[in-house]
């Protein structure tokens, strides 16, 4: 079991949409942490290249992540959910007051996609053939078919969950560890029904509770930013803890210029969770675009995640962060522009 194996207790965690790259996962490895590639958002030739990257910059095992596509969830999903028309049209009218935001970066907004997949099957046939040591899903349970083949191939697998029915049901599903993921951590909340409000248990407690219930290695994510911290969350009984935005201002991060200013910049005075940029929960710092569209975004991932994308990619462009999805979690203060191999030694057990 890898991720019980680790002396430091630190994980990297995966950020798709460009914060995660290779080096960035070589260098938490190197560390004594153990790294995972962000395979979300990507093609299966791009994560491939990743892989052989990570292969070639260190001896170290490593993690993949991918994100369960609705079509391929084996949770069953609560009632609540926007489905045919409604949806289609909820989705629409979303498109049209993202109208004036698009224009001040002279784009447009997207088109829905809602039958993307994020190349499941292809990112599965790849980890798989390329063995890769772990792999964590998030968004949804694969069925046991597909756990079954990650096992004959070597691979361990990891859940993403949020509370502790969510995991009752991973470990049911035939998962070999849990990645709890906390309410006051950055990026998307993982919870495998895309529709319910995430729960706002604090980490301790998350942990505590599904640790009653099982022995399986527990990684542990949510706004860990401090010693202090992770090892309160180690000691309540996670095997490791999971840090996502104390990685986002190292060098070897792929954060671009705009976000790294931001997550710098006094102005910003808080986080909030929305569905404004993808149409499922997620926590980044509360900008003007999120207070104006939090309200009224459809419950709809990944259809309103593409009609964001060119307003973020051209606010990207322009170096403005105004519609950029600024991903963070509560203690993103205490983000600094360090190697990550310093902040791998600066939350790691003593
Ligand atoms: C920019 C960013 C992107 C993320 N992308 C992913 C992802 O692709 N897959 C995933 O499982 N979690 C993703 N997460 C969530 C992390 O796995 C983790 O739960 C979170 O970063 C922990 O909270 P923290 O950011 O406060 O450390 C992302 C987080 C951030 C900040």
């Amino acid at each position: 079991m890898l991720l019980r194996e680790l002396d430091t207790g630190v994980v990297g965690a995966p950020m798709a949409g460009g914060p995660t790259t290779p080096e960035l996962v070589a260098a938490v490895g190197d560390a004594g942490g153990f790294g995972f590639l962000a395979g979300g958002y990507l093609t299966a030739p791009g994560l491939a290249s990743a892989i052989a990257e990570v292969w070639d910059a260190s001896s170290r095992p490593f993690g993949v992540n991918l994100f369960v596509p609705a079509q391929a969830n084996a949770y069953a999903v609560g009632p609540g959910g926007l489905t045919g028309d409604d949806r289609a049209a909820a989705v629409a009218a979303y498109r049209e007051r993202l109208l004036p935001d698009a224009r001040t970066v002279g784009a447009e907004p997207g088109q829905a996609r809602p039958g993307d997949d994020d190349d499941w099957e292809r990112k599965l046939d790849l980890v798989v053939r390329e063995k890769v040591p772990v792999v964590s899903f998030t968004f949804g349970l694969p069925d046991a078919a597909v756990l079954g083949e990650l096992r004959r191939s070597g691979t361990e697998t990891v859940a993403t969950v949020t509370d502790l029915d969510e995991a009752r049901a991973a470990l049911e599903a035939g998962v070999d560890a849990l990645c709890l993921q906390g309410h006051d951590g950055g990026g998307h909340r993982g919870t495998l029904d895309p529709v319910k409000e995430p729960s706002n248990l604090d980490l301790v407690e998350l942990v505590v509770s599904v640790r009653a219930d099982t022995d399986v290695p527990i990684v542990a994510a949510g706004g860990v930013a401090t010693r202090e911290r992770a090892d309160e969350v180690r000691r309540a009984g996670a095997d490791a803890v999971q840090v996502g935005t104390a990685l986002l201002l190292t060098p070897e991060a792929g954060t671009g210029l705009a976000y790294r200013r931001a997550l710098g910049d006094a102005a910003y005075s808080g986080t909030a969770v929305t569905r404004a940029y993808s149409g499922r929960w997620a926590r980044g710092l509360e900008t003007d675009f999120l207070r104006r569209h939090d309200g009224e975004a459809p419950a709809a991932y990944p259809e309103v995640h593409h009609l964001t994308v060119p307003l973020r990619r051209a606010s990207a462009r322009a170096e403005r962060p105004d519609l950029l999805a600024l991903w963070a979690g509560t203690g993103w203060r205490a983000a600094r522009a360090v190697p990550a191999a310093t902040v791998v030694a600066q939350l790691a057990r003593r």
